[in-house]
């Protein structure tokens, strides 16, 4: 989403609040929102009552055994990150890229996710070569939205501190703004795995259109105020190429807290903060849910029918949870230097829904590809929606722009309390990405 974008600092001070507070304080809006209201129940279409059928996995691979990452808990760790803001500056965001823009405090750079599980079930560091070898002369795909471009750039920064990378698609575009653009749909080889790694934007998963990215400049040159989600249709900017993509990694949500219209099949089938007069709320869990259920089916259909014969994985990154703690411009909104202790903060009612949905999508697809596409593609989630609760130490905060207490300190500053730093906790989501796709590759063989 777009919280690291430039504030409209030219407004007077309302609208400006309620400018930026759209675009980047939506978390907020809705949860305010939820908290308000019960919240609504999901679309007819989209309820699952589908279980994980655990037995069956367990039984049909022989592959390393299914560790479960999600829960667990951060501790110290003197080990440095594979990479810094300089090492991998050209890559890395700027608005993420918190060392280059003067954060001062390094703690949050020295903490290992132990996962509950224990056991063979420790979740190793992340190894470039490891990785690469994994994914030799094959492709891995990140959609959806900014978290999940950040997941790329972290990998990328990660498999770069072992192996060189060549950027051969997209740019790497100035900070914010129109860079972004060149951000969108970038692409990484590296030569000596001819391994290569991209991003698509498609922050719906599915076919959409985009509300302007501030509702003033809406207005003024005939954009949208809100998103239109085309929720039976495939978004053909990454779906079309899913042939060439053989591990695919979906991660997107924060987009679905604007106001919104819903379509299927031409028709309305429900809206948020509605825009339209005279439209029942629907709120966005089930809308969600269904976007994601049918990115999935688009893997598995295209999976089923692809002239390649090797198998696919599909892996979704589940909901990473916001800390604006306090307003989007407070000092402190999300000035924390450690992450919370076990037990500190509950995961958020939206935030352990929105991964929750994800999860049982991921379960129902895994379960579908079985039998539409066997042999084909594997689902797998990569649930960090609990770790990610944990950090709000992780995210750039004040330093999304550049040395913002340059002029000394300030009260009010913008913050980016939803993406990660780089490098920063999400290069523990990579660790986890690496095991599945050990687990994919062991149990294809
Ligand atoms: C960043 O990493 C590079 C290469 O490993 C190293 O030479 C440099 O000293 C590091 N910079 C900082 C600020 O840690
Ligand atoms: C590199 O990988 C691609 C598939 O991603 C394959 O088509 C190509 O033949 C490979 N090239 C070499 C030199 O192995
Ligand atoms: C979205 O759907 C419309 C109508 O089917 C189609 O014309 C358009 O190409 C689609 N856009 C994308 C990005 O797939
Ligand atoms: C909304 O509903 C009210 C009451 O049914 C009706 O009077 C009004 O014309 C409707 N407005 C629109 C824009 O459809």
């Amino acid at each position: 989403m777009g919280a690291a974008s430039t504030p409209r600092h030219h407004l007077p001070l309302p609208k400006r609040i309620f400018a930026y507070a759209l675009y980047a304080l939506l978390p907020l809006a809705a949860l305010h929102y939820l908290l308000l209201s019960p919240p609504p129940p999901p679309l007819a279409t989209t309820s699952t009552s589908t279980t994980p059928p655990v037995a069956a996995v367990a039984v049909a691979r022989k592959a390393a055994p299914r560790c479960d990452y999600s829960e667990g808990e951060w501790v110290r760790s003197a080990s440095a990150p594979r990479y810094n803001g300089t090492s991998c500056g050209s890559t890395i965001k700027g608005g993420q890229n918190c060392m280059a823009h003067g954060r001062p405090d390094t703690g949050y750079l020295h903490w290992r996710w132990r996962p509950r599980g224990g056991g063979g079930c420790a979740l190793p560091p992340f190894a470039p070569g490891e990785f690469l070898e994994l994914v030799r002369g094959r492709h891995v795909a990140f959609v959806g939205d900014s978290l999940a471009r950040n997941q790329c750039e972290s990998l990328v920064c990660l498999l770069a501190s072992g192996f060189p990378a060549e950027l051969v698609r997209g740019g790497n575009g100035g900070d914010g703004g129109d860079g972004d653009e060149a951000r969108k749909f970038r692409r990484w080889v590296f030569p000596s795995h001819n391994a290569t790694v991209s991003v698509f934007w498609s922050p719906f998963l599915v076919n959409g259109t985009e509300k302007s990215s501030s509702s003033a400049a809406a207005a003024g040159a005939g954009g949208l105020d809100h998103n239109r989600l085309y929720l039976d249709q495939p978004d053909e900017r990454w779906a079309g190429e899913l042939d060439g993509i053989d591990v695919v990694v979906l991660s997107a949500g924060h987009w679905f807290l604007h106001p919104a219209m819903y379509y299927e099949r031409g028709e309305v089938i429900g809206c948020h903060h509605c825009p339209e007069p005279n439209r029942t709320e629907t709120g966005f869990f089930g809308v969600f849910r269904l976007a994601v259920k049918n990115a999935l089916r688009e893997v598995i259909t295209r999976a089923a029918r692809s002239p390649s014969q090797q198998q696919k994985l599909a892996v979704v990154t589940t909901f990473s949870p916001a800390h604006f703690e306090g307003e989007w411009d407070a000092r402190d909104a999300c000035a924390r230097s450690e992450p919370y202790a076990p037990g500190e903060k509950e995961v958020g009612y939206m935030d352990r829904e929105m991964g929750r949905a994800e999860a049982e999508e991921v379960a129902a697809a895994a379960a579908d590809a079985r039998v539409r596409a066997p042999g084909r593609v594997e689902v797998e989630a990569l649930e960090v929606t609990a770790m990610a609760a944990l950090r709000g130490d992780g995210h750039p905060g004040p330093y999304m722009n550049a040395f913002p207490f340059a002029g000394g300190e300030r009260a009010r500053v913008p913050n980016d309390c939803v993406h990660w730093c780089l490098p920063g906790p999400i290069d523990t989501w990579n660790e986890i990405l690496l095991q599945l796709v050990k687990r994919w590759r062991d149990s294809s063989k």
